[in-house]
């Protein structure tokens, strides 16, 4: 049995995929698989989330999507293994999860690292997990077809309990800076506004070629190379400016959260989760309404910051919170979501969680 946690994104949205840095936490919540070898060289899948139906596939002959739907993640990170020459065969794969998809919480990352952890443990293949991740993110864009960075790869693979992961997309880099809400009298809420995020829908595609055709205007190779924000008076466009402002200015504050982190004031890092919510809101727009009243409401009650997590359009809001108005932040958000005649958010602490391991 292997698992593989979600993740929560402390700070550093649509950075990834500009070469810049983002700065993940795993969670509690994840996606565990039961594996088997098969000797027919048959990948059978089966989910309890997903009616345990069996999508029942010849490795040989998986080709990117089919099957599609849940089964494209696991028979895409199969398929990506193969593609890079590791001797995989036939695999039962049985999946159980605790982690809500579509929640911007990274199930399809949990689901893509917990399959392949177990194809290279059933058949004994020593695949660094950098590697992994990357074949992730392949499984990801060329087998289920959503053009994602490899941020969510990289964070549960490589994430450590108690602690973030500063990563530089540029190198995959990963450093762990200490997370410690619990030391701190802090807590980071998750809350689940209910709406539902699909990455391969095509606005997350859009955001992508903004960030690549401001980048070509400006002559660099990725945004992260472009630090000053002044540089973006070289373009014309306002909705290129405002893409390009978002990246820029977010990997600032990426930067700093880490310092922050690294000299022991968690406590101080709010105006930069709540600048970077106004970044995506405003530049980037890919916030949602929920998402927007959850922030303020939030704010409104005593959260020292709060932000979208995740590529947008649907999923969670984290909150930086000090222990004592967590009961007052979870009743303002309930309150105006109530208010606003939304279904009532699933809220709950998020702890800093070790990353996908074997289980048994
Ligand atoms: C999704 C993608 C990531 C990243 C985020 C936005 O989670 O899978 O690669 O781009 O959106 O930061």
């Amino acid at each position: 049995m292997w698992r593989a946690p979600g993740r929560v994104n402390l700070i550093g949205e649509h950075t990834d995929y500009n070469d810049g840095f983002a700065l993940p936490f795993a969670i509690g919540a994840g996606v565990c698989v039961a594996a088997a070898v098969r000797e027919d060289g048959i990948l059978a899948l089966t989910s309890r989330q997903q009616g345990e139906d069996v999508v029942a596939v010849p490795v040989e002959s998986l080709v990117p999507g089919k099957p599609g739907g849940w089964a494209a993640y696991p028979a895409g990170m199969a398929w990506a293994l193969l593609s890079a020459g590791h001797p995989i065969g036939g695999a039962s794969l049985a999946i159980d999860a605790d982690l809500s998809a579509g929640a911007g919480l990274s199930s399809s990352a949990a689901l893509e690292c917990a399959a392949g952890l177990a194809l290279a443990g059933l058949y004994q293949l020593e695949v660094p997990r950098a590697e992994l991740a990357a074949l992730g993110r392949r499984a990801e864009n060329d087998f289920v077809g959503a053009p994602t960075g490899l941020m969510d790869q990289l964070a549960v693979l490589l994430c450590q309990a108690g602690h973030g992961l500063l990563l530089d997309c540029r190198t995959g880099a990963g450093t762990a800076v200490p997370l410690d809400t619990a030391a701190a009298g802090l807590g980071l809420l998750v809350i689940d506004t209910r709406a539902r995020h699909e990455l391969t829908g095509g606005e997350y595609g859009n955001r992508r070629h903004a960030c690549e055709d401001a980048a070509r205007a400006m002559g660099v190779q990725s945004l992260r190379e472009v630090t000053d924000a002044s540089v973006l008076s070289q373009l014309s466009d306002p909705v290129l400016i405002r893409r390009a402002r978002h990246v820029i200015t977010e990997n600032r504050r990426v930067l700093d959260a880490a310092e922050l982190l690294r000299a022991g004031h968690l406590d101080r890092i709010g105006p930069l989760l709540t600048a970077s919510h106004s970044s995506l809101r405003d530049d980037f727009e890919v916030s949602w309404p929920e998402a927007d009243a959850a922030v303020e409401a939030a704010l409104g009650a005593g959260a020292l910051g709060a932000r979208m997590t995740g590529g947008g359009f649907g999923g969670s809001v984290i909150a930086l919170v000090p222990a004592a108005a967590t009961a007052d932040v979870t009743a303002a958000v309930w309150a105006t979501f109530a208010r606003r005649g939304w279904r009532r958010p699933d809220i709950a602490p998020a702890e800093p969680s070790p990353g996908a391991c074997r289980l048994s």
